[in-house]
């Protein structure tokens, strides 16, 4: 069931955080659906403009369509991740989508404010909600490269007036990490005390975290050993930071990375042990199976397993 996500954050504020997976293909998608449901965990499934663009954006949404008939039981959110003002009003005109991204965040803070409002007007009338973002994650994110220098983390006395100025419902906090495989070197934390800051002056409104992937060690070092040259020294966010953040407000997790680490361990690992081997299907089918327990494990360690029963009794179809 396609609930909004104005309703799951309601649920799992303070308590929980609510996984949000790029998706891109129909094996993500059933190995997303299969990890959810058996976790028991509520979701939301995010699209990007890149992965609208891949296939196309309506084969993605008959995909989710497919995979809702599939697994009747699955409670989640349809998000457009990282949208510029255009691909926002598409996805809000859709009527498909539960909630929006307007990344406007490179812009000065009262350009971000103005773009942001004329959204939040848009999705409002038509009863979604919207993400935006205040401060500067590094990495890369669709066209756009922020080298660690230019990243800059959110300043919480900005936060009441940009929320109230531009109406957003959930706020996409720069907090530390970046986006990719490559955020950190060595151990490095969340920096709880910008969480913390945010959650005093404006206690209830969601926070959401980017560049959430934890880059597994593991994971690296296999797919290198399978011929991959990712860099070994690359490490993502602890994953046991992930609770302590949501009862800071922390609701929303975005991970793609991990996912496509799956990926490749996957195929790069089945094509070395099968060189004569020309079958996608194979490997696909590990795949499922492999994102799915990958699924299932992140959320646990986001607190959103076991959440679907108490979910079902606050939400209802979007
Ligand atoms: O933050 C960006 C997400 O990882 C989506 O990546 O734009 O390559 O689909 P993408
Ligand atoms: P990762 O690159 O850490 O998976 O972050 C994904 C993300 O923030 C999508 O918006
Ligand atoms: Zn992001």
């Amino acid at each position: 069931m396609i609930v909004t996500t104005a309703q799951l954050f309601k649920v799992a504020y303070g308590k929980f955080a609510i996984g949000a997976y790029n998706i891109n293909n129909a094996e993500q998608t059933m190995g997303l659906f299969k990890g959810c449901i058996a976790a028991k965990a509520p979701f939301i499934i995010q699209l990007s403009k890149g992965a609208r663009k891949y296939t196309d954006k309506r084969m993605l949404e008959a995909i989710i369509r497919s995979a809702e008939e599939i697994f009747p039981e699955a409670i989640y959110a349809v998000h457009l991740d990282h949208g510029d003002e255009e691909t926002c009003y598409d996805c809000i005109d859709s009527g498909f989508y539960s909630s929006v991204m307007i990344d406007a965040s490179h812009d000065p803070f009262e350009k971000n404010v103005e773009i942001t409002k004329r959204v939040v007007d848009r999705a409002h009338a038509k009863g979604l909600s919207v993400e935006a973002e205040l401060g500067m994650l590094g990495g890369v994110e669709e066209d756009i490269k922020v080298d660690e220098g230019n990243a800059c983390l959110t300043n919480p006395d900005e936060v009441e007036a940009f929320v109230s100025k531009s109406g957003c419902d959930s706020l996409a906090a720069a907090i530390g990490t970046s986006h990719g495989a490559y955020k950190f070197k060595g151990q490095q934390s969340l920096h709880f005390e910008v969480i913390e800051a945010i959650q005093k002056r404006m206690p209830g409104l969601p926070i959401v975290m980017h560049g959430s992937s934890s880059v597994p060690r593991e994971e690296v070092l296999r797919i290198n050993k399978a011929g991959g040259t990712l860099d070994p020294t690359a490490c993502g966010v602890n994953e046991d930071e992930y609770l302590p953040a949501a009862k800071l407000g922390v609701t929303k997790v975005n991970i793609d990375t991990d996912g496509r680490l799956v990926w490749t361990r996957v195929h790069r690992e089945y094509f070395r042990d099968h060189p004569g081997e020309f079958d996608f299907r194979p490997p696909g089918k590990i795949f499922i199976e492999e994102y799915a327990k990958f699924i299932a494990a992140k959320s646990v360690k986001l607190g959103s397993a076991g959440q679907l029963d108490e979910v079902r009794k606050a939400v209802t179809k979007r």
